[in-house]
Parts: C-alpha cells; sequence; structure tokens
C-alpha cells in the first residue's frame, strides 16, 4: 500500500447528476499519468476531489494512504488549477517569500525562477497586472514552492506561448526524473503522448482506457497503409477488396485503411498499380482519443 494516489469506487453527482461514474485507480510514487478527455468528462472534478477540494459523494481517496485534506499530505503536493487565481496587491517577489513561508523546506527563490521561467520583469509586477500566461508561470513557481512529491496540474499549458510551453515540459521532466509523481490533464494529445508513462481516458464521467501511450494506441485496430502513384492510376480495383476499410488521396498520397495490412500490401502488387514509397502507420493516439470517446463507440 504505497500508493501515492489511490481512488476507490469514485462517484460524484451534482444535483442528481452523475460527471464521475465509478472510478477506481492508483498512482505508484514516480509515475507521470496525463488525464484525457473530451470537456465534460470529469477531469478537473477528478482532480478536484484528489486535492480534497470537493467532497466524493462515494467511494474513497486517499493520498499518501492519508485524506487528502490532512495538513501531513497538503504539505505533500503542489498545484495548479485550470482557473489561475492571484493574490491581488502583492508583487511576484512578494507573493514567493508569503508562499515558501508555509512550508518547513521550502524550493529557494532563485530554484522557483529557474524553473519557471519568471523573469526580473515579472517578479516586480503586481500579480493581477501579469498577462495569462505570466499569471500561469507564476501559478507554476507556486505550485512547486514546496518542493512536493506529487505534483497535479489542470490543463497546465493552456494559454502559454510555445516558448513557454517548451520549458514547462523540461521542467516536468526533470521534475519527473527527480522522482516525483505528477498527475496533468490536458486537450492537447502530443503532450500526454510525449511527456507521461501513462494515460487516463475519461468519458462520460468514466475511465475507458488507462495504459502506457503504446498501449493505448495499439487498441486501436485500424492501420493505415499509405503510397504514392501516378494521379491518373485509377483506384477502382483496390475498392473491391473487402478488407479495405476506406480509401482516400491526400496531398499525392493514397491512404487505405484496414484492420489487416498485410493483405493490403499483397493486394497493392497484384494489381500492379505501381505504388512507391509505401509506409504502414499505426493508429494515432488522435485515433485512439476519437474511437474511445465518440458516442457510438466501435467495439475494440
Ligand atoms: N460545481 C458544479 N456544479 C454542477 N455541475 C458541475 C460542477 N462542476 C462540474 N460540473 C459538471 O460536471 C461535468 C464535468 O465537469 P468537469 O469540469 O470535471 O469536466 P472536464 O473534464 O474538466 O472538462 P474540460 O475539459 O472542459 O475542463 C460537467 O458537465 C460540468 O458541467
Ligand atoms: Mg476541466
Amino acid at each position: 500500500m504505497n500508493d501515492v494516489v489511490c481512488l476507490r469506487n469514485v462517484t460524484k453527482s451534482f444535483h442528481q447528476r452523475l460527471v464521475v461514474d465509478d472510478v477506481s485507480f492508483s498512482l505508484k510514487a514516480g509515475e507521470v499519468v496525463a488525464i484525457l478527455g473530451p470537456n465534460g468528462a470529469g477531469k478537473t472534478t477528478t482532480i478536484s476531489m484528489i486535492l480534497g477540494l470537493i467532497k466524493p459523494t462515494d467511494g474513497a481517496v486517499l493520498l499518501f494512504n492519508r485524506q487528502p485534506h490532512e495538513k501531513q499530505v497538503r504539505e505533500r503536493i503542489g498545484t495548479m488549477l485550470q482557473e489561475v487565481s492571484v493574490i491581488p496587491g502583492l508583487k511576484v517577489r512578494e507573493i514567493l517569500e508569503l508562499i515558501r513561508s508555509y512550508y518547513a523546506q521550502p524550493l529557494s527563490t532563485d530554484e522557483l525562477i529557474n524553473l519557471t521561467g519568471l523573469t526580473d520583469q515579472d517578479l516586480i509586477t503586481r500579480a493581477e497586472k501579469l498577462s495569462g500566461g505570466q499569471k500561469r508561470r507564476l501559478s507554476f513557481a507556486l505550485a512547486l514552492a514546496g518542493n512536493p512529491e506529487l505534483i497535479i496540474f489542470d490543463e497546465p499549458t493552456v494559454g502559454m506561448d510555445i516558448s513557454s510551453r517548451n520549458r514547462f515540459w523540461e521542467t516536468v521532466r526533470m521534475l519527473a526524473a527527480q522522482g516525483k509523481s505528477i498527475i496533468f490533464s490536458t486537450h492537447y494529445l502530443q503532450e500526454a503522448d510525449d511527456a507521461a508513462g501513462r494515460i487516463l481516458l475519461f468519458n462520460e464521467g468514466k475511465i475507458v482506457a488507462d495504459g502506457t501511450p503504446e498501449e493505448i494506441k495499439a487498441r486501436i485496430s485500424k492501420q493505415t497503409v499509405s503510397f504514392i502513384i501516378d494521379p491518373d492510376v485509377s483506384l477502382e480495383k483496390l475498392y473491391l477488396h473487402d478488407e479495405i476499410k476506406d480509401i482516400y488521396r491526400k496531398n499525392n498520397r493514397v491512404y487505405v485503411q484496414s484492420d489487416h495490412t498485410d493483405r493490403i500490401l499483397e493486394f497493392i502488387f497484384q494489381e500492379k498499380i505501381g505504388a512507391r514509397d509505401i509506409l504502414v502507420e499505426r493508429g494515432k493516439l488522435d485515433d485512439a482519443f476519437q474511437q474511445l470517446t465518440s458516442s457510438n463507440k466501435e467495439a475494440i
């Protein structure tokens, strides 16, 4: 029972409407987990229950085998929420000092600046005057102030420009390498694919997939064979094969979707259509996301 986070049969209803439906999962120390899912899937509600900000209607949430709101737990976690709010009237440096003073062993202000990319100008600016992206940087610094073991981010990179985003993920990778446990939600599938060792895919309040990005991609049976042919070559002969689910042309390439790419390669050679530069691609995370969260799901 060394789980950093453990949810057991957690349910949340708002006004009799079930928004988190019997969710169970646990997280070991050092795991980096992405929570994905469409708008309204229950990601923020689940994160809020992990943080002890709202109570489950049913089920149990434990962090380090304790209740989320206990002081011993709060000292070990850092968080950046979807709605960033800042303390108005204080300058960024003053806020950093204030929040650091709450912790027994905070990171130094210099470390926080290095990790998050806060600038000298940010430090002397009053929090309410910061831009959206600058507020996120401050909020990131506050999340790390107490040198937390578990870090939870709800859509952390919304509103960040490309270089802030790259810097953010660089820091996250460094924190992960130090053995921190990290949970983040995102709508950017590439971020989940790049940064997380595990993805929890939510849909309509339930976990519909839980695995490494590779495992989730592998659940997509549909694969694609693509190739280049002369534009005047007809694809009619290929349409006759049942194994082919879909054929389309995009920029000079022909894409053929099928569950059995080996057979497709055979047809392509049999029919002598002059295909060249042939590529076989597995399902992408976007496809898995679409397939697992669409309302009329294909059985996979
Ligand atoms: N305090 C609340 N009172 C009533 N309904 C709520 C409350 N908070 C969330 N909900 C509802 O619960 C559902 C799940 O919301 P949640 O914020 O968890 O979704 P999400 O997955 O984080 O979505 P997004 O990607 O848009 O951030 C939504 O339908 C939302 O309207
Ligand atoms: Mg949300």
